[in-house]
């Protein structure tokens, strides 16, 4: 008699500690595609703020830009007993089974920054999006390449009536690298620009990769070619700016030579490209709002975690079919870029 009531009480605790948790013990489990990368930094820190705000714990790993490694730290974090799970994985296509191990589990899980397929949210009613449309900030970058040329002629180098621009893309695969490179070029044309593309390449969101494709295109086409240059982010323009400051351009505005000055544009906003705007060697980013981006992801996975209905008033932040937040992107110049400090 004594056994099985023990042995009915360790089966209640059991099952208490699977599916909802209560507000004062969620644990959040978290993986990141790789900690070494800017953007995802700031994610990162915002998400542990934003824990330590809702009053949950939230447990961070990297995964190192290996699929194969996420898929066992998600399978380490059922085990442990998280109540949620945070996941910006490394390969997007390969979402689909973490949501099963997590519906599996009933475990809530949120996605972040790297957009699975619609099927893999609508195949468990727990799966979420938090992102940002990657439209609007290819959008931008392209506009302002837009309006500098308009307002400086001598941004024509070779006098073609033509801009001839460089785009250096993300990684292939991610939609932030696809649609930013379709967005910047559709708003030039949409600008009325005649524009040709002299040379594209992938960086992976990365400055080194960034600074020394932009060498290459340097070396080949002659610096006196290149008019624009339109990278998917921070990192991969502030490389190409380093690439052209050795060829003693975009060194700045102070007591510089201005005409010595190619217009560069990222997506971001992350604290050196600010810097760079600052300086006059960049001429202007987006902001891809990592404090709200992380903030929605927490409020998700806090709620979802106690078995609570994630709504707009609950999370802060509107909610759209459900399943997804977007938030938005914010043009930043050399008119506003203190804001964002
Ligand atoms: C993008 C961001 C890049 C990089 C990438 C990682 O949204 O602009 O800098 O962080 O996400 O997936
Ligand atoms: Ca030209």
């Amino acid at each position: 008699m004594k056994k099985s009531l023990t042995a009915i009480a360790a089966a209640l605790v059991a099952t208490a500690a699977i599916g909802t948790a209560q507000a004062e013990d969620v644990l959040i489990g978290s993986c990141i595609y790789k900690f070494d990368d800017t953007f995802m930094t700031g994610v990162r820190n915002n998400m542990q703020k934003a824990a330590e705000s809702v009053g949950a714990e939230i447990e961070l790993v990297d995964s190192q830009n290996r699929q194969p490694m996420q898929n066992d730290q998600v399978d380490t974090f059922i085990t442990k007993g998280v109540n949620a799970l945070i996941i910006n994985p490394v390969d997007r296509s390969a979402a689909g089974p973490l949501a099963d191990k997590a519906k599996s589990a009933d475990l809530p899980i949120i996605y972040i920054n790297r957009e699975p397929d619609k099927a893999v949210l609508d195949g468990w009613s727990k799966a979420y999006y938090v992102g940002a449309k990657a439209e609007e900030s290819g959008t931008i970058g392209g506009q302002l390449i837009a309006e500098y040329f308009k307002a400086h002629p001598e941004a024509d180098k070779n006098k073609d009536g033509k801009l001839q621009y460089i785009l250096i893309k993300g990684e292939q695969g991610h939609q932030d690298a696809t649609l930013r490179s379709e967005y910047c070029v559709k708003a030039m044309k949409e600008a009325g620009l005649d524009i040709v593309e002299i040379g594209s390449d992938n960086a992976n969101w990365d400055k080194v990769q960034g600074h020394d494709k932009m060498k290459n295109f340097i070396t080949s086409l002659g610096i006196d070619a290149i008019e624009a240059v339109l990278a998917n982010n921070d990192d991969m323009a502030l490389g190409a700016v380093e690439a052209l400051k050795s060829e003693g351009y975009n060194l700045g505005t102070d007591g510089k030579d201005p005409s010595k000055f190619v217009p560069v544009v990222g997506v971001d906003a992350t604290a050196p490209a600010l810097q760079a705007i600052a300086k006059g060697q960049l001429l202007g980013t987006s902001l891809n709002d990592a404090v709200n981006q992380g903030t929605a992801a927490v409020r998700i996975a806090n709620e979802a975690a106690q078995g609570k209905p994630v709504t707009d008033e609950a999370i802060g932040y509107k909610i759209t079919d459900g399943k997804y937040v977007w938030i938005p992107y914010v043009r930043v110049t050399q008119e506003n870029y203190k804001d964002f400090m």
